[in-house]
């Protein structure tokens, strides 16, 4: 079984093991305001004997190896020409954490390395910084000497490490559409990537979800082209202003799988796309102006385009380095090669080498990738200068990240400290900005002297407003953990009831006292997840991956009579016609982050106001999607109405 499904279903269990343990099922309500964790992280240790860690290598060389000294002073085509086919083989994979060691890479010196750290609570940064630096000694103490690069998704801020703040997904930033804090959110990640020593950052993602149903809509900024591009390159300058490598990702068509079409039993994930030309077009054009800001790396979809798969798309690939003129790395996403037309993951090495990939991601078998483009090429079924052309690229982007001047990035010199007020800041100012009314038909304002109940499973959760990609893949809600998934900002919850005891309202959460009360804010969602499990054909806020107990809070607040607010947290425009009518005020959170409490508590007590607009059509159900019809259009705003 695939690791990730694998994983999905282990974390699956856990919940379900929680669940059944009522002491764990929630955080004890407290009132107490959140505590915002102060800069006090120190400065990285950079690697010397004592602080690699103490189970590898052992031997540690000292003082610790540096790039091989003939590959001083040459260009990437020199150093390739002194290379031999096995040493140009291992560059072009990627293999992962978990499976590969630091012998292998001492043994084999394997191109790159990639996270995937499915352990709640996430180590931290330091902790990262000397895997990272072991592997970066194992590698350069190998024969072949080039150092390796590390590479993680992080997507909405640094992700599977602890202490740093969780930006809003990119569903939110669309609907934010706040070019400039992009980019300093670009600059904050790209720091904080520093610390850790990953400098490849799989990011941003720049598909255009045209069709909700999608697991991973909400990694889409916008399902317009228009609204992606400025945001996408603002977000990658920003990374590349602290030399980090991006990786816009994934080329190309992903957001425009047709419904029903996904890979093996997944509903729309991974499956086939069907594009008009000038959707064609719009989405080269996105890549092309990623191109022409410099990036050096970009990621091939899961999903086909008519048929064939975009790993082996050779026109595309082809076209992108040639008519393009993208002069950086290809990479393959995880394990997709393997479900290319070959008959044998051989079949599929040898055709995507030849398509034009040049690296491959590869879970467990980064290995046979590598024996297999060697045993193609010796077989003359690759050629020495296709070879030579990906391992010159792979060499190019480790020079453009500073690597062969500085493998240990001991000069680096982060913009902002780890997890800064003003990292918090830029957050709760992007999730404010990012919230969008569909609904408002009173003032949302809280006020002094007011009694205001609070329900709903959304409201207490800090997991359920970061969703997927959060520390693990699938990211966790505190409600199945048992305690809280993120500790770096507040539930909306707590953030209310801090705002509570500042201006002087009161905040209720027994339901024997909701008639005792002036309002409802309510607060329902969706749970987290990520990829294909987000996928689902019911996409309604009491639907499939609707968190338990959004009907039962629905009922409550109707049952109540009062004026109710409804705020939603979820990853894409769930669906809500059987309910808004007993909604006085309804609010689309999407996936805030950590400073997604703050936010709304930023919104309700007139803090802020609302400056959000849809970035993706809101449908009233799911037979307009696909139609041209739908119930708010892209830049809606209720308080545009008002
Ligand atoms: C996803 C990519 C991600 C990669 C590494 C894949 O399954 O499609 O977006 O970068 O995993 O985590």
């Amino acid at each position: 079984m695939n690791y990730k499904r694998l994983v999905s279903v282990i974390l699956a269990s856990i919940f379900v093991l929680n669940a059944a343990s009522c002491s764990l099922r929630r955080p004890t309500e407290s009132t107490a305001a959140p505590e915002i964790p102060s800069n006090t992280i120190e400065a990285p240790t950079l690697p010397s004997e004592s602080t690699v860690e103490t189970t590898v290598p052992t031997a540690t060389p000292e003082p610790t190896p540096g790039v091989k000294p003939t590959y001083i002073g040459l260009s990437a085509e020199e150093i390739v020409e002194l290379m031999t086919l096995e040493e140009k083989a291992s560059q072009m994979v990627q293999g992962t954490n978990y499976n590969l060691s630091r012998d292998e890479m001492s043994a084999n010196c394997y191109g790159s390395v990639l996270s995937y750290d499915g352990n709640w609570p996430s180590i931290e940064y330091s902790r990262w910084h000397n895997i990272i630096s072991n592997y970066q000694i194992a590698a350069l103490s190998s024969d072949t000497g080039i150092p390796f690069i590390y590479g993680n998704d992080c997507l909405h801020g640094l992700n599977m490490v602890i202490g740093n703040t969780i930006f809003p997904h990119n569903i939110n930033l669309g609907a934010a559409n706040d070019v400039e804090l992009m980019r300093e959110m670009g600059v904050i990640t790209g720091s904080n990537m520093l610390y850790t020593g990953m400098l490849w950052n799989f990011a941003p993602c720049v598909a255009a979800a045209q069709d909700p149903r999608w697991g991973r809509t909400y990694e889409s900024y916008s399902s317009d082209n228009s609204i992606i591009e400025p945001l996408a390159l603002a977000f990658t300058e920003g990374l590349m202003d602290q030399g980090i490598i991006p990786c816009p990702k994934h080329f190309f068509g992903d957001g425009y799988v047709v419904f029903g079409t996904g890979e093996g039993d997944n509903l729309i994930d991974r499956g086939d796309a069907s594009m008009t030309q000038d959707q064609i077009d719009e989405c080269l054009a996105l890549y092309q102006s990623l191109i022409d800001l410099g990036v050096q790396s970009i990621m091939i979809s899961h999903s086909s385009l008519d048929g064939t798969k975009m790993h082996e798309y050779e026109f595309y690939i082809n076209y992108l380095k040639t008519e393009m003129g993208f002069e950086g790395v290809v990479l393959s996403d995880w394990d997709s090669i393997h479900n290319c037309s070959g008959e044998t993951l051989k079949d599929n090495v040898i055709h995507c080498v030849n398509c034009g990939i040049d690296m491959f991601m590869e879970e467990t078998t980064y290995e046979e990738v590598r024996d297999y483009i060697i045993e193609g090429v010796n077989e003359g079924l690759i050629s020495e200068e296709r070879i030579n052309d990906a391992v010159t690229r792979i060499l190019k982007m480790k020079m453009a990240a500073g690597l062969f001047e500085d493998p240990y990035q001991e000069s680096r010199t982060p913009a902002y400290d780890f997890n800064s007020d003003h990292e918090h800041e830029v957050a709760r100012t992007l999730a404010t900005e990012s919230m969008v009314p569909l609904k408002l038909n009173s003032d949302v304002t809280l006020t002094e002297g007011m009694r205001v109940f609070v329900t709903g499973p959304a409201s207490d959760d800090t997991g359920v407003l970061c969703g997927g990609w959060t520390y693990v893949w699938q990211g966790g809600s505190d409600a199945d953990l048992g305690m809280r998934w993120c500790a770096e900002g507040p539930s909306i919850l707590r953030a209310l009831q801090t705002a509570a005891d500042e201006i002087g309202f009161e905040i209720v959460t027994d339901e024997s006292e909701i008639d005792t009360c002036d309002v409802v804010i309510l607060v329902v969602g969706e749970m987290p997840y990520a990829e294909w499990l987000g996928d689902s054909e019911d996409i309604s806020i009491t639907g499939a991956l609707a968190l338990e107990g959004n009907l039962e809070a629905i009922e409550l607040a109707a049952n109540s009579g009062l004026p109710t607010t409804t705020l939603i947290v979820a990853g894409r425009n769930v669906i809500i016609s059987d309910y808004i009518d007993s909604w006085d005020n309804v609010i689309m959170c999407y996936l805030p982050g950590s400073e997604g409490g703050n936010a709304v508590a930023d919104i309700l007590t007139g803090n802020a106001t609302f400056s959000g607009h849809l970035a993706m059509p809101y449908y009233s159900s799911v037979d307009q999607i696909g139609t041209g019809r739908y119930w708010l259009g892209i830049g809606y705003s209720a308080a545009d109405e008002a």
